[in-house]
């Protein structure tokens, strides 16, 4: 599905981002990952490589334009293109509004919204030269929805999905389609911090009766970067079991 294609994969190193560049790999596409944590970084590719594909993993914090740029210069030198760009990098610092401290709101919002615009600047160029591309953003029902605690948080996945309508509107004429999808609760590391009881407070209010797997969401982003979804931009698609 995704041949001779290259993905560039934010937080590729584990989770949903290393997921769907598994995904991706298996469906032909070459890899490159930023994330910050080498370890990581060298399972994947190394995963990646064992699926026949090429693949690039470089330390990039996607908070810090300077080390974005250079890093999809990387890419770019190696691959000569970069056809999807999947902003998953996201953290979470949970904290009632009243006892949240500044660096927590501050950090939350560098990664998962300042680092979004980053790696959009920075491969849309990429894209408007190539006259093709799929963005595909990782917000969340929470940016939707809100949750306690999660103001930062909530806050960032909100704004991903006004900047994903914008630039879907600026990109379309270059054949550039940008669209979200909003994961509800999904077993990975993130989710694993939380305890028992609240996980089970969670599962009373889905539907579905259960929490999302990984691959639920790395099969919706893997149509969201085929050609199968040319005609849809500037959406947000909720994967959440109809919690929302
Ligand atoms: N797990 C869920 O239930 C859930 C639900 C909704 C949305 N999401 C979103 O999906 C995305 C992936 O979540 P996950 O559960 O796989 O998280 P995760 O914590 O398992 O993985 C996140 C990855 O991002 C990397 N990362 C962190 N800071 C970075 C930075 N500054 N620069 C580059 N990489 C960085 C981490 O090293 C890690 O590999 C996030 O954006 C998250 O907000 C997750």
């Amino acid at each position: 599905m995704l041949k001779d294609k290259l993905a560039l994969i934010t937080g590729g190193g584990q989770g949903i981002g290393r997921e769907i560049a598994c995904l991706f790999a298996q469906q032909g596409a070459n890899i490159a990952i930023f994330d910050v944590r080498e370890d990581a970084i060298k399972e994947v590719i190394a995963q990646t490589v064992s699926l026949g594909k090429q693949g690039l993993g470089m330390c990039v914090d996607v908070s810090k334009f300077a080390e974005v740029e250079k890093g999809i210069q990387k890419v770019v030198d190696k691959f000569g293109k970069i056809s999807i760009l999947v902003n998953n990098a996201g953290i979470t610092r949970d904290a009632l509004l009243l006892r949240m401290k500044e660096e927590d709101w501050d950090k939350v919002l560098n990664i998962n919204l300042k680092g979004v615009f980053n790696c959009t600047k920075a491969v849309a160029k990429i894209m408007f030269k190539q006259r093709e591309g799929k963005i595909i953003n990782i917000s969340s029902i929470i940016g939707m929805r809100g949750n306690v605690g999660q103001s930062n948080y909530a806050a960032s996945k909100a704004a991903i999905i006004g900047f994903t309508k914008s630039i879907a509107r600026e990109f379309a004429s270059r054949n550039i389609q940008a669209n979200a999808i909003a994961p509800g609760f999904i077993q990975t590391e993130m989710t694993v911090k939380m305890s028992e009881a609240s996980k089970e407070a969670i599962i009373k209010q889905i539907p579905s009766g259960k929490l999302g797997e990984k691959k639920d969401v790395a099969n919706l982003a893997l149509f969201l970067a085929s050609k199968n979804s040319n005609y849809i931009n500037g959406e947000v698609i909720k994967i959440d079991g109809g919690m929302v």
